[in-house]
């Protein structure tokens, strides 16, 4: 089978390669990235050493050098992790992420629909539910919950979500979409919260936690949300949606607190600091569904998936450092500089 994933070059696509090349060695793997601030080849230096992996630098939104992709790789199914993926960014400036969150998931399903009803995967977020009030743990976010979006990012998710449920619907594409909670493990951007707190920490500088820190996101090892993408993949039922996470809620400040005993570093290097517009309160994922349809249920627990990546940043120092030492520190001084 040829597997074409967009976004490979990011967090979660390059786990997903690697865990496609460990269980599937006889498959091929297609990597479309367009290598933007969040991409980095280098992230994917083992797999370019494998005969059945190959990498094209190539935007989603490009419909000429997608078709040409498409033609020249004959991919079986697509997985689109491809987008721009930070709320932050989104706030300062939406016009990207709905260029390519919306457009390019629409040029990707048109070149699906002409080279053969190739099978779709959308991989999108919980964040497209909205938040959850804080006082009620009793509220979960299922497949049937209201698309009730907050951020520029969240909504141009949840508008290449109904698109790719309009394509099922309109024209037969064979899709998937799966709505999944928040991710950390290895090669996570340090803009995000558990490696931003983890390179700040080491670095002694202040950790800057938003509003009260008081926040709920559900946390969820990337390998699992690799291991549940695989099964819609395969098996899912085509035109549904699946919720994806591991019921482990946890508040920011919590998370912060847990990176400094890990790390042997104080709680007074933590900074309260503005809070982000238009901050969701709670997420919170009932994966009921994907469980009782596919079997599928998270491996890692939270205290040994934070240990894992902890000691991956801490023996990767040189992957992250050159990120937080380059265009990053502009972002950083834009961002954290006044706040
Ligand atoms: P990321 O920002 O780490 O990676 C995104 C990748 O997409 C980068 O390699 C980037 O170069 C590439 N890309 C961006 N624009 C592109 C374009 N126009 N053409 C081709 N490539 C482009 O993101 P991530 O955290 O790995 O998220 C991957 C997907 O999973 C996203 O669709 C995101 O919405 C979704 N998701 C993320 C989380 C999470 O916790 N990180 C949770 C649920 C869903
Ligand atoms: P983030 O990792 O950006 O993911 P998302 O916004 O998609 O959930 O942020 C996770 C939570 O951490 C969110 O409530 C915002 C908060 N946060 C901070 O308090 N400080 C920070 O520096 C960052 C990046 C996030």
């Amino acid at each position: 089978m040829t597997i074409l994933v967009t976004g490979g070059a990011g967090f979660i696509g390059s786990n997903f390669i690697y865990f496609l090349l460990g269980r599937y060695p006889q498959d091929k793997i297609v990597c479309v990235d367009k290598l933007t601030y969040a991409g980095n080849l280098s992230t994917l230096k083992d797999a370019l050493k494998r005969q059945n992996f190959v990498f094209y630098k190539a935007d989603i939104c490009d419909r000429g050098e997608i078709y040409k992709i498409f033609q020249k790789e004959n991919p079986e199914a697509v997985i689109n992790f491809a987008a721009e993926s930070h709320v932050d960014r989104s706030i300062a400036d939406p016009e990207v992420f709905l260029r390519t969150n919306i457009l390019g998931t629409q040029v990707l399903m048109d070149a699906c629909r002409l080279y053969g009803r190739v099978r779709f995967h959308q991989v999108s977020t919980d964040e497209v539910y909205g938040d959850l009030p804080l006082d009620r743990p009793d509220l979960l976010f299922t497949e049937e919950t209201p698309i009730r979006t907050s951020s520029p990012y969240s909504a141009s998710k949840a508008a290449a979500d109904l698109l790719a449920l309009a394509y099922y619907r309109t024209y037969g594409l064979p899709v998937t979409v799966s709505r999944c909670s928040n991710n950390y493990g290895p090669y996570h951007f340090p803009e995000k919260l558990i490696p931003l707190m983890i390179a700040n920490a080491v670095a002694d500088m202040p950790l800057p936690v938003y509003g009260t820190g008081e926040n709920v996101r559900d946390w969820l090892y990337v390998e699992d949300h690799c291991k549940a993408i695989d099964l819609i993949v395969r098996k899912g039922k085509l035109g549904e949606v699946y919720n994806v996470g591991g019921h482990n809620e946890r508040r920011n400040i919590d998370i912060v607190k847990l990176i400094c005993r890990e790390l042997d570093k104080p709680e007074s290097l933590i900074k309260f600091v503005a809070d982000r517009k238009g901050h969701d309160l709670r997420y919170a994922i009932d994966p009921s569904k994907i469980s009782r349809e596919l079997g599928w249920v998270p491996e890692t627990s939270f205290e040994t998936g934070i240990r894992k990546t902890v000691d991956w940043y801490m023996t990767h120092r040189e992957w992250w450092e050159e990120i937080v030492n380059g265009e990053y520190r502009n972002y950083y001084e834009k961002m954290y500089g006044n706040r």
